[in-house]
């Protein structure tokens, strides 16, 4: 606390503050930023799954990684927010529980498949990235342009 004068501590605090008034585009921002961690995580273990890679220590982790994020994407969709950019569709906001509970099988399926990336058991692992991807695409279908 020593280095850190009033004036920066107020304007932190100013900060904090002013983000509960994000712009549509930040929020969509945040939300893609959001996917694409996901996305990352999904071709990575798809590499190392198909035989690609070598990588296979590091599945475990881009397992975790996975439903870690996974927990994020309810949050990341709850205020409405859409731009030009935006690949989201507005039903949503308009069948929200039900998007609400896409979201909850993804993040049933990649504790699944953690549990099974963990494990080590390769059958078992394709069994439940299997079921990540349609838990994916299952949200896509509905709620995304294509
Ligand atoms: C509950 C719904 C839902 C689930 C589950 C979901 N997505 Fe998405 N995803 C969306 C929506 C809606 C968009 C469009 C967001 C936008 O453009 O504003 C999107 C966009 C994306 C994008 C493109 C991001 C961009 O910048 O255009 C990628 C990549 C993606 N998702 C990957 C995934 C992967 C991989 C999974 C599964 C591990 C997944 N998503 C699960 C709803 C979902």
């Amino acid at each position: 606390m020593r280095f850190v004068s009033p004036v920066l501590l107020a304007g932190l605090v100013v900060v904090a503050c002013s983000a509960s008034a994000a712009s549509d585009d930040d929020l969509v921002e945040y939300r893609e930023d959001a996917m694409h961690v996901l996305g990352g995580h999904m071709g990575s273990i798809g590499a190392i799954v198909k035989g690609k890679v070598p990588f296979t220590d590091d599945l475990a982790t881009h397992a975790r990684g996975l439903a870690a994020q996974s927990k994020l994407v309810k949050g990341a969709f709850k205020d409405k927010a859409m731009n030009g950019d935006s690949e989201a569709k507005s039903d949503i906001w308009e069948n929200w529980d039900d998007f609400a509970a896409k979201a909850d099988d993804l993040e049933s399926a990649a504790a699944e498949f953690a549990d099974a990336a963990g494990s080590g058991d390769m059958s078992a692992i394709r069994a439940k990235v299997g079921a990540v991807g349609k838990a994916c695409k299952g949200c896509h279908d509905d709620y995304k342009e294509d």
